[in-house]
Order: structure tokens, then sequence, then C-alpha cells
């Protein structure tokens, strides 16, 4: 039940972008974690037609987040994305890799002084989340001379089925401005009086790994709506609607894929439908997908060391990887899928938890899960790794972050060193009374 970018060759190795995953893991070494670079390109072509079919004015800017590799950011330039950024270095990242600031859009709730100067000196779209800020980006604009360009961060108020950390769109949540209360209305009052900031869109991201379109349509007639209201209400005209990020994707063997084109169909009519009731004008669309584009792009490689029986008990194994190299399973409870990679073809008749190096007990990648009897040496893969897996990737217990190479049509090669003892240490300093 591989996802249709896999093959398994002769050997019965895991095949991944046309190369074995047992020669890349023997070339590179473990952990790897390992890009595929043809599906990265079509899942961003599958997402851009989904709404460019529909409609005309879409921008899709990559949320850097998911996964913020120079390479990775390369590929999605050459396709035409704008870029999501949610720090200094996310924005400059972007820049090198030759997006545009005027392609960008700037969130988050705790943006510094010199972020949001050097987002309104390149011309980035700031989306403001709270009156501080207003304040803030107001004066280093006068400072400036410049006007800069934002939009406000709303929320919604979308009860979305995904894990609680990463549900952002409800009204306790801590982003953004409230609708429902007026707070959000009020935000786009006061920067009437401002001189220095134009505003020009709205925002909201109603959360992550969402499997279900509704909450989507849902989020589309509620800010369409309140779109109207500032029309109606404040005489305000607005250039961009930005969607945020948020489709999610299958982690479950058979777990339903989300249908892009009925998100995008729900979507767009409910946008289409108000403009047309409230007389509204055409407005951009912006969408900051992350996951659903690098997400199933990835794979984790992880050497087999240690193989435990216990009698009337899941075979324990460890491996090279763990809560350091990849942190969903122990900060959600995430499920990644898991094979050993140069046994595609053995039975999976043992029951096994996969465990991680640590010394924590939460530090696993997976547990009862059905793979063949597992020896030292065998390779594991863990699937779906591409979105928040390095990029949120440790260096406890001083493990080096993992390498990750990029795979294309059967060629690979590195886009980010593995970490060495060197870089561990290099910021540390012995103060002048230990010496
Ligand atoms: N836009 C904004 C404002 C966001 O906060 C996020 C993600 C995105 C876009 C991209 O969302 P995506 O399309 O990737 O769902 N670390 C968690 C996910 C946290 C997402 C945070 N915000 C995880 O590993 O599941």
């Amino acid at each position: 039940m591989l996802k249709p970018h896999f093959e398994v060759n002769s050997l019965g190795h895991l095949v991944v972008g046309g190369a074995d995953a047992v020669e890349l893991a023997e070339e590179f070494g473990t952990p790897l974690y390992v890009m595929d670079e043809i599906r990265i390109r079509e899942n961003y072509r599958k997402f851009r037609r989904a709404f460019t079919r529909r409609r005309e004015e879409i921008h899709i800017c990559y949320a850097l987040k998911a996964n913020s590799n120079s390479a990775v950011v390369k590929i999605l330039q050459e396709e035409g994305a704008g870029a999501d950024v949610s720090s200094e270095n996310e924005l400059r990242l972007s820049l090198e890799m030759g997006i545009p600031g005027n392609s960008m859009v700037f969130n988050g709730n705790f943006k510094s002084t010199e972020e949001l100067e050097l987002a309104i000196k390149n011309d980035v779209v700031i989306n403001v989340d709270n009156l501080q800020e207003l304040k803030v980006i107001d004066s280093l604009a006068e400072k400036l001379k410049t006007r800069a360009r934002i939009g406000f961060r709303v929320n919604p108020d979308v009860r979305t089925p995904t894990h609680p950390y990463i549900a952002t769109g409800l009204r306790e949540s801590k982003f953004g401005f409230d609708m429902s209360s007026g707070q959000a209305l009020a935000a786009y009052r006061a920067a009437e009086g401002m001189e220095n900031v134009e505003v020009i869109g709205v925002h909201a991201h109603i959360g992550s790994q969402i499997l279900d379109p509704s909450p989507f349509e849902e989020e589309a007639e509620k800010l369409m709506r309140f779109v109207g209201t500032l029309k109606e209400e404040l005489g305000i005209t607005l250039k961009f609607i930005d969607f945020g990020g948020g489709v999610g994707i299958p982690y479950r063997p058979g777990e339903r894929e989300l249908d892009i084109e009925e998100v995008a169909e729900r979507m767009i009519s409910k946008v289409e439908q108000i403009e047309e009731d409230k007389k509204l004008e055409k407005h951009a669309l912006f969408f900051e997908p992350g996951r659903y584009i690098v997400g199933d792009a990835g794979v984790l490689l992880a050497r087999v060391g240690y193989v435990k029986e216990r009698p009337g008990m899941p075979v324990w194994i460890s491996v090279d990887a763990g809560m350091n190299a990849l942190l969903r399973p122990a900060l959600y409870g995430a499920y990644h899928h898991i094979e050993l990679a140069n046994k595609m073809n053995h039975t999976n008749d043992t029951l096994t938890n996969i465990a991680g190096p640590l010394c924590e007990s939460g530090d696993f990648l997976g547990k009862e899960r059905m793979l063949p009897r597992a020896e030292r040496g065998d390779l594991a893969v863990i699937f779906d790794v591409g979105a928040y897996g390095l990029a949120m990737s440790n260096q406890h217990t001083a493990k080096p972050r993992p390498a990750m190479v990029l795979v294309r049509n059967g060629k690979s090669e590195i886009i980010r060193e593995r970490e060495t003892f060197e870089d561990l240490t290099r910021l540390d300093r012995i103060p002048t009374w230990l010496r």
C-alpha cells in the first residue's frame, strides 16, 4: 500500500525517486532524510492547478516552516511559488533563492522590530496579528519613508478535526483578531487613521493536517462575509484574501486523501457567490500550503541496531533516529508509516515497536506495527516526513541532526550535510574562570 511515487525493485528494496533506498543509506549514512524532487513538483502543480482552473488570480505562497531546506525552496521558486515566511531567516532564505519580496507574506504572533523592518524594506505583505504590532509597523514605515502593505490575521472561529496543538482557528487560540466580538473590524478602523500602512488584505489560517473540505468552505464563507461587512460598514475594499495553509495528507495506509479539487471547488464557489451577492470586486486569493507540497515527498531512513524480544510482547527494535530526528510522534502522538526498506517483499509477521536511541520512554517512532522479523543491520523507512521532519529536529543528547539528500530520476545529491561534533560544540564557550 505504498503511495504511487514509490517502487520496489527486484531486490525487494524500496526505490525513492528512482534511487534504491538501501544504496542511499550506504552512500550517505543514516539517519538520512530523502526528498523526491519530482514529487514536490507534482504536489505543487496539483495544488496550483486545482485553484487556477477555477479562478484567475491565485498566489501560492509555500509555507517554509514545513521544510526550509534551500534546495527545496529553490525547486518551489522554479515552479513559480511565492513564500509564506515566519521569521527573518525564512525571509532572507527566500530572497536568496530568488523569490521576490513582493511575492511573500510574513505571518506570526511575534515579529521582532528587526524582522518587521526587513519585511517592510523588501515590500513583503505583513499579516498583522495585533494592534501593538500595527503601531510598530506604522512607525517603522514612517522611519523608512515608505508605506507598509498589510493584511490582518483574523480568527474566524472554525472548528477543525485535527490535533489541538495545530488547530489555530478557534476563538481561544493565540492568533489574530477575534472576528465575532468585533475586534477584527476595529483593527481595520484603527488602521484607517494611519498614513504609513496600506491595508490591502485579510488573512486566516484555521489549522494544519485537515482532511475534510468542510472547514475550508466555512473559512471561505466567514472571511467573505467579513470582507462584505468591511465594505458596508467602513467602505474598505481589499485586494487579497489569504486563506492560509492546512490541507492535510494521509499518513495511515488506507486513510482517505483530501480531494484538493473538491476543496478548491467549494472554496471558490463560496468566494464567487459572496462577491456577487455583496457586489464586491474580485480579490486575489492567496494560499499557504506547506505539508501538502512536501510532506509525502520525504522519507527518513534509519538503521536497525538492536532487536529485543520479550515474551508475550511486541519486539522492540532500536533504530538510529528518534525524537531528535523526527519529533512528531513524541510531540503529537503522530502516526508515520514504517517499513523495512530492505525487506519490502517479506511478510509482515512480527508485532514490532520501533524505538529511537534517546533515554526517554516517549522516544519511539511507532508502536505495535506489523513488520517483517527485523535483524541488526536492516533499514527502517519512515514515510511522510518531508514536512515538519528535519525542520523540527533537534540535537538532544548531542546527536547531530541528520543529512538530507535530494533524488531525481535515480540521481542523488546531498542538500544538507550531516552535522558534526564541531557543529555541535562550535557555539559553546568556556568562561574565563573555568579555564
Ligand atoms: N500558514 C500559516 C500561517 C501557518 O501557521 C501554517 C502552519 C501554514 C501556513 C502551513 O500549514 P500546512 O499547509 O503545512 O498545514 N508542526 C506541526 C504543524 C504546525 C503547522 C503550523 N502552521 C506538525 O508537525 O504537524
